[in-house]
């Protein structure tokens, strides 16, 4: 394992992203993380960029200690100064210069052959990117120079007699051609880690420990969505516990067309795992009747759905019980990386902007334990498990879906007449979408029903009718958006059967807005 420390860079999860494109184990910890407190011991340990500068009142420090562990230290930017500071003893200083942009580094020969291992195999120059506010101004006491650009005569450094390494550069970066060579380099010559981390070995290793954990007799519960992420979570506990795993749909009455039939066929007919499917579309919908506040539909969905799971999890427990097969003790979870990422980073959870609707407190009084089989994983290497465990296709390309589904995509009131509308709008779209092979270039798309109603004309009849606005966005991580160019034809025929077939629709528009200013969803 490598030990990624982190300093709340804007690219640090992009350093495990790399070395685990390696094959190489990882984890990611706030910087603040004691050393003495580690429960593993890293073959090497990374240190990130940060936003911060390092001399700042309240800038983050590591614990001087990960010298102390006997293994590689590389530091990336902050990550330098940080080794500078710690190691260079009072020869070091900092300049307040910031770069931004691509640089050509040159490779310096040592004659100390550990120190030439990090940038070993590259080009020379090799271009890479800079993005920092500081520079170290001086060589540290005990390092060497290992690299430098037109504009920095340390951009890359090492220590002349342990494995210290620091780099100015950002190799973590696409735009640093060979940055993957770089932090490979770090783990597997210098660290001496192999390359054993695939997806097939993750499966192994997490079915074993998903037996260990919920032992010969627990039982699982757990929430499923038709979403890749619950069901390649609830694949997963199928393979490891069978039947003890028990999958529930709740039908919340907003979800999108035909799309409870479906999980029954995929999840429960195909894949084999053991659901039940609650049909409370009509307790959602009671509940929505004249809501219109869109952070007010989440609650009413977050805390019904809560609600309903909640009763649902007990009956199964009082079923287990009755048969003699393991009680209820844990709640399956499909939470990912990332999330994991932000709720351990040292600045706090970010900003919410939309209340977005997650288990957290779920069924407090059962006393489940969690179980989240995923937490190791990106969103990508959830597609590719899902692969590996034969979870139909259409379901692991498929686009998010929001908790509160439809009903933040009917603006304003959601009655049962709108979501009709706003679904049979949204399964035009959608087919016409992958009959046009661009599914898979689009990262999210939907039809929204909008609040307001526009004069049309049919036949010799005046039509007063509402808008469709046609949604599809462009994105990595969700957190920004570019729209999507669909091309006219596709927009053509899209809008050409939205008007003929979905009754009291007279108007579609495109949205043309990324985010920010504007959100994926309208709601
Ligand atoms: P926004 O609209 O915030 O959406 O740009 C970003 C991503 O989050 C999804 N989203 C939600 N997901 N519950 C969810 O489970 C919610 O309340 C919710 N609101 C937005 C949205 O579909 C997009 O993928």
């Amino acid at each position: 394992t490598i030990l990624i420390l982190d300093f709340g860079s804007q690219y640090s999860h992009l350093i495990t992203r790399r070395i685990r494109e390696a094959g190489i184990y990882c984890e990611l910890l706030p910087c603040t993380q004691k050393i003495e407190e580690l429960d593993f011991k890293p073959k090497g340990v990374i240190l990130s960029g940060s936003p911060y500068s390092n001399t700042d009142e309240g800038a983050p420090h590591v614990d001087s200690k990960v010298f102390d562990l006997g293994v590689p230290v590389l530091g990336i930017c902050y990550g330098l100064q940080e080794i500078s500071r710690i190691k260079g003893g009072d020869s070091t200083g900092l300049s307040r210069k910031s770069e931004y942009g691509f640089a050509n580094l040159e490779i310096v020969h040592s004659t100390h052959s550990h120190a030439n291992l990090l940038l070993e195999g590259l080009q020379n120059p090799t271009q890479v990117w800079m993005s920092h506010g500081d520079h170290i101004d001086n060589l540290p006491t005990g390092f060497e120079i290992i690299g430098k650009t037109d504009t920095s005569s340390f951009a890359a450094i090492a220590h002349n007699k342990d494995l210290i390494y620091g780099i100015q550069f950002h190799p973590e970066v696409t735009h640093s051609i060979e940055g993957k060579k770089v932090l490979s380099n770090f783990a597997k010559n210098i660290c001496g880690c192999s390359s054993n981390w695939t997806m097939d070995s993750f499966v192994d290793k997490e079915i074993e420990r998903i037996r260990k954990v919920v032992g010969e007799n627990g039982s699982v519960v757990g929430a499923v969505s038709g979403g890749v992420d619950s069901t390649v979570a609830a694949v997963l506990m199928k393979r490891a516990i069978g039947d003890r795993f028990h999958a529930v749909l709740v039908d919340n009455g907003v979800m999108r067309m035909n799309e409870c039939e479906q999980v029954k066929e995929s999840l429960g007919s195909q894949l084999g795992i053991n659901l039940r499917v609650v049909d409370a579309a009509d307790l959602f919908l009671d509940r929505l009747a004249t809501v219109t506040d869109p952070e007010k539909k989440r609650k009413i969905i977050g805390n019904t759905f809560i609600e309903v799971f909640e009763k649902e999890a007990h009956l199964i427990d009082e079923e287990c019980q009755h048969k003699g097969v393991g009680k209820i003790s844990f709640l399956l979870q499909g939470t990912l990386y990332p999330d994991v990422i932000e709720s351990i980073s040292f600045k706090g959870p970010s900003a919410t902007i939309k209340s977005h609707h997650n288990v957290g407190g779920l069924l407090a009084d059962m006393r489940l334990e969690l179980v989240e089989p995923l937490r190791e994983l990106f969103k990508d290497e959830v597609r590719a498990l899902g692969t590996i465990l034969g979870v139909p296709e259409d379901l692991v390309w498929r686009h998010p879906f929001p908790g509160p589904g439809i009903a933040i995509r009917v603006l304003g009131e959601v009655t049962r007449e709108q979501v009709k509308i706003a679904r049979h709008a949204d399964y035009i779209y959608i087919e016409e979408i992958k009959k046009a092979n661009l599914y898979r270039s689009i990262s999210q798309a939907y039809a929204a029903l909008l609040p307001v109603r526009s004069v049309g004309v049919m036949g010799d009849q005046r039509t007063y009718d509402q808008v469709i606005a046609l949604r599809a966005v462009e994105t990595t991580d969700f957190m920004t958006a570019d729209w999507f160019a669909i091309p006219t034809p596709v927009l053509k025929r899209i809008s050409n059967r939205i008007l003929n077939e979905v009754e009291g629709v007279n108007r579609i528009v495109y949205d043309i807005s990324s985010k920010p200013p504007a959100t994926i969803e309208w709601e």
